[in-house]
């Protein structure tokens, strides 16, 4: 018997940041029942917390890979009477099914379809990683290079790609529609919807049911990452970034975004009722890159604009345009501020806190509306060291909660070696006050290669958790995640 590649290993995962130590590939799909518990999970919590996270299936056809590639991997931790249980399960796509088929990856670099293994042409390539969305009575897997996938809130079982009964024209959807609290209506957006560079980017109004009752269209100046969106209840912004998609660069085999800040950053504004014949361009004074929007508010004919700003590109995950030696430089909170009363093109921008930091929520009842406080992942040096560099950044080490009213920070440090991730709220009861929830939070325990959830009561950081979930392994570093209300999980 011969043995044809005797001098090369098996399927092995390469020994890179991507791939090692706590952001090794997870790969297992499973349930753990009653999860040990240490303290009190809060009576009255009953629902689940969903997840996505991108967890490689396979190493990667061409060796390496971004972590934004890997395939859609959902944990779901249920909550009922003061007990918790974890499932955890793969989005059926048909990347994952040829792939497994094949026992091998045959998609290349992160929505590259010219560093494809030619059997999968034309093969949908969507990893359904990054969202999880709960609207009109349907789960769904987000990733903003393809449609949704559609999930069973119990089972995790995947459905299959959900186009709105075929209203969605595009093949993409973004992972981060917005739903407004005060109407049910979930407002979404597509950009290269056939999966190409394109300037054009669809509107979505979706009805609080669930249906897509209208979608337009409007150009940007250029085709680029559009990751986040921000509503007010009379408006739907977007700031426009240089993170350029330049398909002849696409076309040659290099990555599917470039940062080429000789662009401009405009931020549009469009009219919820009006629509895009409505929209009007602001141009902001600085160059740089959203990474996740916080909120936005209405104040008299003036637009508040809260998000995290880069002054560079993200560079950890897609080159500079021109300068190899380019660094990526961290995020802040700022305030953009436009007047939709002036005739002028401005930006105001104003930055909120001296925290470096990422991965925003608030209290989600007050979407649109101005709100005191807002929550995010951070590394504070005076609490506990900062951890080695991840294949996103440097890991966070605390969860803030700053008050733009007192300009108070309140911290949770997550302890030695340990590393929070975007933490959700959750309120206490319908009608609590701003604030008066529930964080829950994924935190690495890196040193013993598991992982925990705790629960902080949100008006209070700095006591800790009142709860922390040990899970019994460690579950992939995650994006992002929402609260399935507990009929949705069949209690
Ligand atoms: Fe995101």
């Amino acid at each position: 018997m011969t043995v044809a590649h005797a001098a090369e290993d098996g399927l092995r995962f390469p020994d890179s940041l991507v791939f090692r130590g706590y952001a090794a590939p997870v790969r297992i799909e499973g349930d753990v029942y009653d999860l040990e518990v240490i303290g009190r999970i809060p009576e009255g919590l009953n629902g689940a917390y969903v997840r996505a996270s991108a967890d490689h299936a396979y190493p990667p056809l061409h060796g390496k890979d971004i972590f934004l590639n890997g395939d859609g991997m959902i944990h779901l931790l249920r909550f009922e009477n003061g007990h918790a249980d974890l499932k955890t399960r793969y989005v059926q796509t048909e990347k994952l099914k040829r792939e497994r088929a094949a026992r091998r990856a045959l998609f290349g670099h992160y929505r590259n379809p010219f560093t494809d293994d030619p059997s999968v042409a034309g093969v949908d390539s969507n990893t359904a990683n990054t969202s999880v969305l709960w609207h009109g009575g349907r789960l769904f897997a987000l990733k903003e290079a393809a449609l949704p996938m559609q999930l069973d809130p119990r089972t995790l079982e995947t459905l299959g790609p959900w186009n709105f009964n075929g209203k969605l024209t595009g093949r993409t959807f973004t992972a981060h529609p917005k739903i407004d609290p005060k109407t049910g209506e979930l407002i979404a957006f597509s950009y290269n919807t056939s999966g190409q560079a394109s300037k054009e980017i669809d509107l979505h109004w979706i009805s609080p049911d669930g249906e897509l009752v209208r979608q337009e269209t409007f150009e940007a100046p250029y085709p680029s990452m559009v990751h986040d969106c921000l509503v007010s209840p009379n408006y739907i912004a977007f700031t426009i970034c240089p993170m350029l998609c330049d398909w002849e660069r696409v076309k040659r085999g290099e990555p599917y975004f470039v940062w080429d800040p000789s662009l401009p950053v405009m931020v549009a504004v469009i009219p919820r009722k009006e629509g895009v014949k409505g929209i009007r361009w602001f141009r902001s004074p600085i160059i740089g890159m959203e990474t996740h929007t916080i909120n936005a508010w209405e104040d008299g004919s003036v637009l508040h604009l809260d998000h995290f700003f880069t002054r560079s590109g993200w560079l950890s995950q897609f080159p500079h345009a021109s300068d190899p030696d380019a660094h990526e430089l961290p995020p802040f909170a700022e305030r953009w501020s436009v007047d939709l009363a002036s005739a002028d093109d401005s930006v105001s921008i104003e930055r909120l806190n001296e925290q470096v930091g990422e991965m925003p929520v608030i209290d989600p009842r007050y979407l649109g509306q101005k709100t005191r406080r807002f929550f995010f992942g951070t590394a504070n040096p005076a609490l506990g060291p900062m951890l080695d560099w991840g294949p996103k950044g440097p890991p966070f080490t605390c969860l803030c909660r700053a008050d733009l009213e007192t300009g108070e920070l309140d911290y949770y440090y997550a302890g030695p070696d340990s590393s929070p991730e975007e933490p959700l709220f959750v309120p206490k009861s319908a009608d609590a006050p701003e604030n008066d929830g529930w964080l829950i939070c994924v935190v690495g325990r890196r040193a013993e290669n598991r992982t925990d959830v705790v629960i902080l009561d949100a008006c209070d950081l700095a006591a800790g958790p009142v709860a922390t979930i040990r899970l019994p392994c460690r579950i992939h570093e995650g994006f992002h995640g929402t609260w399935l209300p507990p009929q949705a999980v069949g209690l």
